[in-house]
């Protein structure tokens, strides 16, 4: 245990990161920019290549900064698991997504679990960061890694540490978001947040990894239950003729007791919508439902839904019917200003606007191409083609029926939309004059 302190003092412990995703890529680069050297591992050899070849594809991780580390020869990337064992710190960032009955497949964390467990050895440190139930640290890694006859404690250390990381969030990043850890035992949890004080500016000790499983789905059970709550205000303030976006900016000026959360399309992404499913699975183990995050879910599910049947009531006022009409989607990612369209609302209702016989394109500069993908449509013959992104110039707005706007990119003119466009749907509140007859928001 010392051996490894004094490595993480002196920044000469060697990390692997295993899964070079959004979270794990951009949390290599942190740690070589503080002097460690990272192996990352993925199983994905394109994106092994890539990293390789100086070129990043997560958009907070520039080029220029992905070359410095691979130049000053802090960084490498292999698919090759062997890395294992010349590393003292092992940390999992490998997805954690639901399957189609949204119950958490843990298959990449059970096989990386496998994988460690064949090359540990001792004084190693593992850290679990990808979301996922309270007691998948204790239940699922440990006894992988037990496997090789090493104990816990003792000849290695085991503990979780939550990703909170906000693609495209420029303000907060890897550094200065408090990092919450709790470990197997007190020993795991002291080299885990040594280990994380060494370049995040503030670190939190929990008692146990299951506490800190927990953390992280307050955070976006939090979320999720606010979101959904502000989607069912919105879908009462369209029948009562009351904008939801003027309520929320007058409610946001009390100085206390309030928190603003803004209606969506449906809440996207790998996180949000989804986490909080791992818990309720979680919870019936003990016999206990978890209504809030069902709910919650059930009033996500139906904003894309929602969102179709203004567009229809758009069209419908334009003496338009949505069969045949020419529709433009503004940004099919899930949020603003990233590339990641996992479970976007873009799937839904451009499968379903196509269905209905609406001629679709749409416009995202961080999404080049695009394949709709519904996965309980009933109608499974139907299959909508891929989709690439139009090259937009305001004149174009004018060629299309109906623009919806999806994802609010920054960097755009609203106003010209509204001015140029037939008729727009503004799920987001980009366009924040009212003085616009031509648009409807959500
Ligand atoms: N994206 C976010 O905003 C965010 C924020 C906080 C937490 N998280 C959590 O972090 C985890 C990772 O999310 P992500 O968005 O980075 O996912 P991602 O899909 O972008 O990246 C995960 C990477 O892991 C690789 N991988 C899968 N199995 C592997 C294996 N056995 N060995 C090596 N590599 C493997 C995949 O090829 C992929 O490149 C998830 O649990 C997620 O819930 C994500």
């Amino acid at each position: 245990m010392n051996n490894l302190k004094t490595l993480i003092k002196d920044k000469k412990a060697k990390v692997a990161i295993v899964g070079l995703g959004y979270v794990g890529l951009p949390l290599a680069i942190a740690l070589t920019e503080k002097g460690f050297h990272v192996s990352g591992l993925d199983i994905q050899k394109n994106k092994v290549d890539s990293i390789n070849s100086g070129k990043s594809y997560i958009e907070d991780v520039p080029s220029s900064t992905l070359k410095k580390a691979l130049d000053n020869k802090k960084l490498t990337a292999s698919t090759d698991k062997k890395i294992f064992r010349n590393v003292d710190i092992i940390i999992i960032c490998v997805p954690s997504p639901l399957d189609k009955y949204k119950q958490p497949d843990i298959s990449y964390i059970r096989q990386t679990a496998k994988d460690i467990g064949r090359f540990i050895k001792k004084g190693q440190l593992v850290i679990l960061e990808s979301t996922t139930y309270p007691g998948t640290t204790r239940e699922v890694i440990l006894p992988q890694l037990e496997k090789s006859g090493l104990k816990v404690g003792k000849d290695f250390y085991l503990a979780f540490s939550p990703e909170r990381i906000d693609p495209g969030n420029k303000k907060y990043t890897v550094e200065n978001i408090p990092k919450a850890v709790g470990g197997i035992t007190d020993h795991c949890s002291e080299l885990t947040a040594l280990f994380y004080q060494s370049f995040i500016n503030k670190v939190i000790t929990l008692s146990s990894p299951e506490a800190a499983e927990m953390t992280k789905l307050l955070e976006n059970i939090f979320r999720v239950v606010n979101i959904s709550m502000i989607n069912e205000l919105a879908l009462l303030c369209g029948k009562m003729g009351i904008d939801i976006w003027e309520v929320i900016e007058a409610a946001k000026t009390k100085p206390f007791g309030f928190m603003p959360f803004y209606p969506s399309p449906k809440i996207g992404g790998h996180c949000i919508a989804q986490d909080p499913f791992y818990l309720s699975w979680k919870a019936k183990e003990h016999n206990f439902y978890a209504r809030f995050i069902e709910l919650a879910a059930q009033i996500n599910e139906q904003m894309p839904h929602y969102v179709v049947t203004k567009v229809i009531w758009a069209l419908n006022q334009d003496k338009k019917s949505v069969k045949g009409a020419k529709i433009l989607i503004w940004g099919v990612s899930y949020k603003k200003n990233v590339g990641d369209t996992r479970e976007s609302a873009a799937h839904d209702i451009i499968w379903d606007l196509e269905r209905k016989g609406a001629r679709v394109n749409y416009f995202d500069p961080y999404v080049k191409e695009f394949i709709p993908f519904e996965k309980t449509a009933f109608d499974k013959k139907f299959s909508p083609p891929k989709h690439k992104s139009i090259r937009y110039r305001p004149d174009v707005l004018k060629e299309y029926d109906c623009v919806l706007i999806l994802t609010d990119h920054s960097n755009a003119n609203y106003d010209t939309i509204a001015q140029n466009a037939k008729v727009v749907v503004d799920t987001r509140n980009a366009i924040k004059n009212r003085k616009y007859k031509n648009v409807v928001w959500l």
